[in-house]
């Protein structure tokens, strides 16, 4: 079969750039640690703060590992400001009362979609004792560039 010049080099280009995709989401998945969402809990949006599963929000550790739980709306996070300690495994559980907002801990690898009707939760670690921006990084609405928090993480305590 005569397969033209010009032909071969583009089917070539294109089977370079198909490996070259996918081996981005493999490093990322891999090197990154990044990950899709692998858990499902749902939540009525209009009864979030009756749930007891957000009745109690912010930080709560047991000593071992510390869980945050916080409530994302137009055009606020609840609560705003967060403790956490520094190099311990710390999740959090995010809910939205209206819209779909963002949740991205600026200069972590912390970043996930709040989506109404559902619980995001994740798990990460942050080596690095500091303050943190928290931003919602979805549009949201006329208050999105305002909807912000704060996280600050403490070194341990022993
Ligand atoms: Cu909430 Cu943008």
């Amino acid at each position: 079969m005569n397969v033209p010049f010009y032909e071969k080099l583009w089917m070539w280009a294109s089977a370079v750039l198909i490996v070259a995709f996918l081996t981005t989401i493999v490093a990322g998945l891999t090197g990154s640690a990044l990950q899709p969402p692998s858990h499902v809990e749902t939540i009525d949006p209009t009864k979030v703060w009756n749930d007891p599963r957000f009745t109690t929000r912010g930080a709560t550790t047991d000593g071992q590992r510390t869980t945050v739980v916080n409530v994302a709306m137009m055009f606020a996070f609840e609560p705003a400001e967060i403790r956490v300690p520094a190099g311990q495994p710390v999740t959090f559980r995010l809910t939205s009362t209206d819209v779909t907002h963002g949740f991205q801990i600026v200069g972590t690898n912390a970043n996930t979609m709040v989506v109404p009707g559902y619980i995001s939760q994740f798990t990460t670690v942050f080596p690095l004792p500091g303050e943190y921006l928290i931003v919602c990084n979805e549009y949201c609405g006329l208050g999105h560039h305002v909807m912000a928090g704060k996280l600050i993480v403490e070194e341990a305590r022993p």
